[in-house]
């Protein structure tokens, strides 16, 4: 299962890719927004620290300006993956964009049959977001297994990347649904370490080591 960071922000990026951990990252106009810097130069920045699929979401809303915005995406770093939204437009961008041999990561999908199209306009990701059906009393999780199986059983190679994740059961969840990526918040990424007895555990270890020994360190 891949771990890809839901944010634009370096800091988290670099944080986060330090434990080797960070398959990809991604990223969305509102995300972008926040850090202020122009897309290009971003998105950039974000691929010198990973070394995996980078998301970068196109902000026109016609498919002919979504192609053009797509290539120009794609042209910024071979690890880009272009972002384009699920609605009719954005699906014959995807369409058209794939077909060049461009990568497209099919965003806002809230529906098993609104991935299908994902899937047969050639998308190399649909992003399912879990946490925002969730928040309006519809389950996230069932969205990700009936995608997962519909893919199956017609062979579709699109990979499912498990979106708008809140917490680490969310995580838990899509792995066990099949979800090939799970894109997380840092602070999800971070909970992800957590749990009350393994620190409990290791200040028990440590002192009963220290009553002997009198040293922490090895060697
Ligand atoms: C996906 O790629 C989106 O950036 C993201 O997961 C949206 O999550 P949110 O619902 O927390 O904004």
């Amino acid at each position: 299962m891949k771990f890809f960071l839901d944010t634009a922000n370096l800091e988290e990026i670099r944080a986060g890719a330090e434990f080797g951990l960070v398959d990809g990252v991604t990223t969305n106009p509102s995300l972008i927004a926040k850090e202020g810097r122009p897309m290009h130069e971003h998105i950039r920045a974000i691929c010198d620290i990973v070394d995996g699929d980078i998301s970068a979401e196109v902000v026109s809303t016609t498919a002919r300006e979504m192609i053009l915005e797509g290539r120009s995406l794609a042209r910024i770093h071979p690890n880009v993956v272009v972002k384009c939204p699920l609605i009719p437009e954005g699906i014959k961008a995807t369409r058209a964009l794939s077909s060049e041999g461009v990568r497209v990561n099919v965003t806002l999908c809230f529906t098993p049959v609104q991935a299908l199209l994902a899937a047969k306009a050639g998308a190399y990701i649909i992003s399912p977001f879990i946490g925002r059906l969730d928040d309006i009393a519809a389950s996230g999780m069932d969205l990700i297994r009936h995608i997962v199986q519909i893919y199956r059983n017609y062979g579709y190679p699109t990979k499912v990347l498990a979106a708008s994740i809140r917490g680490p059961l969310h995580v838990l969840e899509v792995g066990l649904a099949g979800a090939h990526i799970a894109t997380m918040p840092y602070k999800v990424f971070q909970s992800l370490f957590k749990h009350p007895l393994t620190d409990k555990g290791l200040a028990a270890f440590l002192a009963d080591y220290q009553k002997v020994f009198q040293e922490t360190t090895v060697g």
